[in-house]
């Protein structure tokens, strides 16, 4: 089992640990009794034949009560657990989570920072989380916590937890959403409450200072990329999702699945929108959407095209 990193996933272990006892103890027992009867009650000599019982009312009360306790004890202490894992504490820090394919958003809602696939959450302090999705039903699960919740469109789930260990730990989509339902894939990291601080601070400036460093059509074209949901695939910082990245995307030049080659310009770039599986980069799925002037229009794609540029350009031969 991953570490124990939250306070309700130890109560979650020994539960676990409890059930997988009693019923491995059961399971032998059985297993034990029938090989035993089976041999001590074989035919001895051919054509033999076998003993006939006629019930033992003892032997009835007993397995039947002996099962009900244990079954009434395991209900008792599971509801007490539940109640735990759905008691959300009041003075909790709420971060909203979005699932989108194939990408988790966190948005710290006291303080307005927002990261992609990171969640950075201070050490024992309870911690809601608000979930939902953006297109289809993801799951939002991370095993070290003990937490799955379900991440529906138009709806909101919530969770909690708190963190009792500091270090990474994994967060995994648990509901099969798409061809990139594999790499939706996210890290915890839990840190103490100065370093917490200390990283929404730094996010808080470098948001300022990207704002800042792009231009007005730059800055509208983030927000179509935003609203149409493009880094569900595309990231860029240079990884690589479903799609290219965009980072130094401009100028780049890429190389088809039929081996010949295309320079990544306005022109491609524009193509790629309105006709994706015109012209695939190799070893990249077919399986981008087709965005018509309906759903972006051409200005839109001018500063969208203006925002990849930002990212950096990369000079070709
Ligand atoms: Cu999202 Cu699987």
């Amino acid at each position: 089992m991953p570490p124990a990193a939250s306070t309700i996933s130890i109560d979650v272990d020994n539960i676990y640990y409890l059930i997988l006892a009693v019923t491995s103890f059961f399971f032998f027992l059985v297993v034990f009794l029938l090989i035993y009867f089976i041999i001590k009650y074989r035919a001895k000599k051919p054509g033999e034949e076998g003993i006939n019982f006629h019930g033992h009312m003892g032997l009835e009360i007993v397995w039947t009560i002996v099962p009900a306790v244990i079954f009434i004890i395991i209900a008792i202490y599971s509801a007490e657990i539940l109640q735990k894992i759905d008691n959300v504490p009041a003075d909790a820090m709420v971060i909203n989570v979005t699932g989108e394919q194939f990408i988790w958003h966190f948005e710290y809602a006291a303080d307005g920072v927002k990261s992609d696939k990171i969640m950075h959450v201070p050490l024992n302090k309870p911690i809601v989380l608000n979930i939902e999705a953006k297109d289809v039903i993801h799951s939002f699960w991370v095993p070290a916590f003990r937490i799955k919740q379900d991440a529906l469109p138009h709806e909101q789930r919530e969770t909690w937890f708190q963190a009792r260990l500091t270090g990474e730990f994994p967060i995994r989509c648990a509901e099969l959403c798409g061809p990139g339902h594999s790499q939706m894939l996210g890290t915890v990291i839990v840190e103490t409450e100065t370093q917490f601080a200390a990283w929404i601070q730094e996010e808080k400036e470098k948001a300022n200072a990207q704002e800042n460093a792009l231009s007005d059509s730059a800055k509208r074209g983030l927000d179509v990329i935003q609203h149409q949901g493009c880094m569900g695939c595309h990231t860029i910082d240079g990884s690589k999702l479903v799609g290219p990245t965009w980072l130094g995307l401009y100028g780049k030049t890429e190389t088809l699945d039929d081996g010949s080659q295309v320079k990544v310009d306005e022109a491609y770039i524009l193509e790629s929108i309105r006709d994706p599986n015109a012209k695939v980069v190799n070893a990249f799925p077919a399986i981008m959407p087709t965005f018509g002037p309906e759903k972006i229009s051409d200005d839109q794609i001018k500063d969208v095209l203006e925002y990849i540029e930002s990212l950096g350009t990369t000079k070709s031969k």
